[in-house]
């Protein structure tokens, strides 16, 4: 018998138990929100290994989630929280300043189910409970590989969905490590490839492409220049990264100075930094990443026992939304978890890094029939597009459409150059935080990749 009750009730039952996930982690309100999404999304945690603990918030697809692609977003630092991609740069829920929520009309999961995960445990409200924070490129890439494991068996509906696995920053180092494991693994997992966003690739090619982006970017005067050139290069090949002639070094330093430590914003040479020119916070942890073979000492170096705020990065929006209880709640945080920040200097200090050149993990990777994507938004210092532009060419893939512009709404929005298995981008005018700075274009390039046509 049919009759208009019953077809409601019917509905509701299928709303209920149309769950693609454990009923407990389903979010259900969100503080701050006043729009109802039109897409399920769930909070909870992972299990990394006995006792860790990694933050998860997967939000389904707007468009068609059986069938469309799941996407693991990882955030980098050594540290810092995913929390920041999901509602600052490309997931659906972004914060006003009054701490509203609304909905972010260029969120990837226009496209694609994504997975946010806080890694490694320590970041975000990830924990572990032996209270353990220290860490290593290796033990984070199993770390990462075990909670996916445990991503799938929570959500085993997904298991025949494409995967991917996108990260930004020191997600270079942690995006082909843990693609490593998926590909050498015999689980379960419908891999297909991996984007990296204005990644670590190799500390060397960072180093020394940063010199000349700041030559060319009108940062560093001539006369800095040629003593550059004088003291560290020899029959036109520069060593500015590791340099023993001590002139060299000191114009290097003199070179960073100028870049680094007087007031820009790293992560967008073109951007205001928040708090002004002397703004410093998470100055080490943002030194670190540079230069290591020098171990240059600025007189400004801060504090790690500082919150771990990026450089000219107002974070304030999120500090203050995530940590209010009732989000907490929300999201399924127990009370006993530490309180947000966004990036943990706890785990930045005690971090132990394994790899400085990823070459060999993409060597690896471009022979197992992914789709490899190295996208760089092109006025960040902190990751240079002109260091993954050397980095992706010295792979030596052979070239399938030379270096060329794509566009989006008739506009070019950065440059592209595919080789076989692997794709070099840039988009225009972006910073370090990519789908932040461009997030329409950033929509279009992930669609692009998604469709692998540019
Ligand atoms: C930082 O963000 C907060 C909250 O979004 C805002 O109220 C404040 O004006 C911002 N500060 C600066 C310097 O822009
Ligand atoms: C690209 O991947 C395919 C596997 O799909 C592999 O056969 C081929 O050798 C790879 N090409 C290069 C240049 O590595
Ligand atoms: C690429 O080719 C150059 C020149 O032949 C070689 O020195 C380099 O080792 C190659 N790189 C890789 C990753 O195979």
């Amino acid at each position: 018998m049919f009759s208009p009750s019953s077809f409601v009730i019917a509905l509701c039952l299928r709303v209920i138990y149309a769950l693609n996930g454990p009923a407990a982690d389903l979010v259900t309100s969100l503080p701050g929100l006043s729009e109802t999404p039109n897409f399920q999304h769930y909070s909870g945690y992972l299990q990394a290994a006995q006792g860790k603990y990694l933050h998860y918030w997967f939000v389904e697809s707007q468009n068609n989630p059986s069938t469309d692609p799941v996407v693991l977003w990882l955030n980098g630092g050594p540290g810092c929280s995913s929390m920041e991609g999901l509602l600052a740069e490309n997931g659906p829920f972004h914060l006003h300043d009054d701490g509203t929520v609304y909905l972010n009309p260029y969120s990837w999961n226009l496209l694609a189910n994504v997975l946010y995960v806080e890694s490694p445990p320590g970041v975000g409200f990830s924990y572990s409970t032996t209270g353990n924070y220290q860490t290593s490129d290796p033990q984070v890439a199993e770390d990462n590989y075990n909670a996916l494991l445990d991503f799938f068996n929570k959500f085993p509906s997904f298991t025949s969905n494409d995967f991917y696995v996108f990260a930004e920053s020191y997600g270079g180092i942690y995006a082909p490590t843990l693609s490593k494991l998926i590909a050498s693994s015999s689980a379960n997992i419908n891999f297909k490839g991996m984007g990296v966003g204005n990644g670590m690739t190799s500390y060397t090619i960072n180093d020394n492409s940063l010199v000349y982006f700041g030559y060319y970017h009108g940062l560093i005067g001539n006369s800095l220049w040629n003593e550059i050139n004088q003291y560290c290069c020899s029959s036109g090949t520069c060593n500015f990264d590791s340099n023993s002639n001590s002139n060299c070094q000191n114009a290097v330093y003199n070179a960073l100075y100028l870049i680094q430590d007087i007031g820009l914003n790293i992560y967008n040479v073109y951007a205001l930094c928040y708090g002004g020119a002397g703004a410093q916070s998470r100055y080490t942890a943002d030194m670190s990443n540079l230069f290591r073979h020098y171990r240059f000492k600025f007189q400004d170096q801060v504090d790690v026992s500082v919150p771990g705020d990026p450089r000219c990065f107002n974070g304030t929006a999120l500090y203050v939304w995530l940590n209010n209880p009732n989000v907490r709640a929300a999201l399924h945080i127990p009370t006993s978890v530490q309180s947000w920040e966004l990036c943990s200097s706890t785990v930045g200090s005690l971090y132990q890094r394994t790899y400085s050149d990823m070459t060999p993990f993409y060597q690896y990777l471009l022979q197992q029939n992914l789709r490899l994507l190295v996208y760089n938004g092109d006025v960040d210092m902190a990751c240079n597009f002109l260091g993954a532009e050397w980095f992706v060419e010295a792979l030596n893939q052979s070239v399938v459409n030379q270096y060329g512009p794509w566009y989006y709404n008739n506009q070019i929005a950065g440059y592209v150059k595919q080789y076989e298995n692997i794709t070099f981008l840039t988009v225009k005018g972006a910073g370090h935080m990519v789908p932040q700075y461009k997030p329409a274009a950033a929509l279009q390039m992930f669609k692009n990749y998604l469709s692998n046509s540019y």
